[in-house]
């Protein structure tokens, strides 16, 4: 069966069972700075999971392109993809889990004809937030599923969450068993030795996870499923990864053809991440240095990689780009509609990118020769790091060259490096968030207000060092990190809650005047004077107690604050801590 009937199938079936088709989100986010790319199904709909009517209805279907980046150094094994299209069907306050799991077992066996014996699943095993799901296993057995398929087990495997917190809830799994030899004899569906695969996921969705941790539960019991095409178009097919589906061949076929060398990672690398790359720029991304540019640009520049890696001819790019779009257009007919912009953002790209690698190269060179001349035989972390960062020559490019030259890279030291820079871009952008793309309410902007008075107060608490690392604010909490070698104690952070609220009470008003970065400075303003703010910021004044370089908005008076409370004290990175805490 191809991918396309199984999708076919899918809504067919859903839509039978009362189901309304609804049309898949971009694969970029919509007002939704918190995440780069769309990664599941259930992404689009949170609001209606939380309990807003959504207009069509409480059964919901659809198939959502989807893309995560978490596996991106993993992919060039055979199952890891970063792009993916899930199918998914919702009930929103609707059916719960024993319709859902009915209808999920008879769309696998009498749809998609597979076997019930080949059938495993896994249910919730219970802990304190939540009990044992006994009532799922109880509907697989009346659906036809024995006991010795069914496995219990605990939040890592059965509890499903987009992030750290939000809507979730126990989920049960269903997994397919490709008759492959088990591995041990303790064999499961947990187990990644192949044996398993997992094909479709229900999530009972009656929870919010807290941002101290805990659980609420949510308004109505949803179910959110997940099914991934790509992995049951390869199961279907009786093949052993997707790249040997109709999904991928012909790329893969060309790849072979005009490759020098038998190299099959690079060739599913590059038929991959060539594909995920059209799909973003089709949905409107550009390769960039900040978030899902620089990922499309990391996609972009790893596929090239590795089209040099197979001896590829880079002319060969173009041919390639219109054989993936061939194995795109039936699925998603706007690639041919994008088609001359999409290659020309990936064909401009990787001009970019030869360039780079060029001037890389003399530098590489550049460095060799001083090593040699001071008779070492190790490039150190900060060359490797300046080749990076300044030429933005990949690590591997300078590792596979030091081999060549036989030498050796300090490639310990440049990861530590590494590290500490991503940290300061993280830092960055929580600024930027900071500085208005997040949303924007009553609730987000007394946050803004008291985390400008908490800022103070850890200075006056801790001492100067304790300056701002990050922030991020919700409508229900904020998040603060700072500098501080140790954990804050109890009494210190108590006393820092009294400051906070000494302030709120004191009714102080907030002000704000425009200067410039310099003058910010000498006005003995707090701020992330490393980051660009451009020529004039916002100096925000609480009475005769704080002035900060901040793009607001705020608070008119800190009466309006209510009262701040600490939630929780934990590390964040080395030698910087958190603070979540709430306004009630
Ligand atoms: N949201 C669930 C998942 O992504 C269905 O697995």
């Amino acid at each position: 069966m191809k991918a396309i009937e199984i999708r076919n199938k899918y809504l067919n079936f859903f839509e039978r069972h009362g189901h309304k088709v609804i049309k898949s989100a971009s694969l970029i986010p919509e007002n939704d700075p918190s995440v780069l790319f769309t990664t599941a199904g259930m992404h689009p709909l949170v609001p209606y999971l939380l309990g807003e009517k959504h207009p069509e209805g409480t059964r919901l279907t659809d198939y959502q392109k989807c893309l995560r980046t978490v596996d991106i150094d993993e992919v060039g094994d055979n199952r890891h993809l970063t792009f993916f299209e899930m199918l998914g069907n919702w009930s929103l306050g609707d059916y719960f889990r024993e319709e859902s799991i009915q209808m999920s077992y008879d769309f696998l066996t009498q749809e998609l004809n597979i076997p019930a014996e080949k059938i495993s699943v896994t249910c919730f095993k219970g802990d304190k937030d939540a009990p044992k799901d006994e009532t799922s296993a109880e509907c697989w057995r009346k659906a036809g599923i024995p006991d010795e398929r069914i496995y219990f087990y605990g939040k890592d495997d059965n509890w499903w969450i987009a992030g750290e917190e939000g809507p979730c809830g126990p989920d049960t799994e269903m997994f397919y068993d490709t008759g492959k030899e088990p591995c041990s004899k303790d064999c499961q569906p947990s187990c990644d030795c192949g044996k398993y695969v997992e094909i479709w996921n229900n999530v009972f969705m009656e929870y919010f996870k807290n941002p101290d941790g805990t659980y609420s539960k949510l308004k109505q019991k949803n179910v959110d499923t997940g099914l991934g095409l790509e992995r049951m178009t390869m199961l279907l097919q009786g093949k052993e990864t997707p790249f040997d589906t109709e999904l991928f061949e012909p790329v893969m076929k060309v790849l072979k053809e005009k490759s020098n060398n038998d190299n099959i990672d690079s060739r599913r690398i590059v038929a991959e991440h060539l594909r995920s790359s059209i799909m973003i720029i089709n949905d409107g991304g550009r390769p960039s240095n900040v978030d899902r540019g620089y990922i499309l640009r990391r996609l972009l520049r790893r596929m090239t990689r590795h089209l040099n890696k197979l001896g590829i001819d880079l002319k060969e790019l173009e041919n390639l780009i219109d054989v993936s779009i061939d194995t795109l257009k039936e699925m998603y007919p706007d690639v041919l509609d994008n088609k001359s912009k999409i290659k020309n953002v990936i064909i401009e790209e990787k001009n970019k990118f030869m360039k780079t690698l060029k001037n890389g190269e003399k530098e590489f060179e550049k460095a060799l020769n001083n090593i040699k001349q001071k008779g070492e035989d190790i490039i150190s972390a900060e060359v490797v790091f300046n080749l990076y960062e300044t030429y933005g020559f990949p690590p591997e490019m300078t590792v596979e060259l030091a081999n060549e030259y036989n030498v050796k890279v300090n490639i310990e030291d440049f990861d530590k490096l590494f590290r500490e820079h991503q940290e300061k871009s993280r830092m960055a952008n929580d600024q930027k968030f900071k500085g208005g793309l997040a949303e924007q309410n009553e609730m987000t902007i007394k946050y803004h207000t008291a985390t400008h008075l908490l800022h103070k107060a850890l200075q006056i608490v801790l001492g100067e060092h304790a300056v701002q690392k990050g922030s991020n604010i919700t409508s229900e909490r904020l998040r603060f990190d700072f500098a501080n070698p140790q954990k804050v104690t109890p009494e210190e952070l108590q006393e820092v809650e009294k400051i906070v609220n000494e302030q709120i009470k004191r009714n102080l008003e907030v002000t704000c005047e425009e200067m410039t970065l310099e003058e910010a400075k000498k006005s003995g303003a707090m701020g992330l004077f490393e980051n660009k703010y451009g020529e004039k910021v916002k100096v925000y004044t609480i009475g005769d107690f704080s002035k900060e370089i901040c793009g607001g908005p705020h608070v008119k008076n800190t009466s309006e604050l209510g009262t701040f409370k600490i939630k929780k004290e934990e590390a964040s990175s080395a030698g910087v801590r958190r603070i979540k805490a709430v306004l009630l």
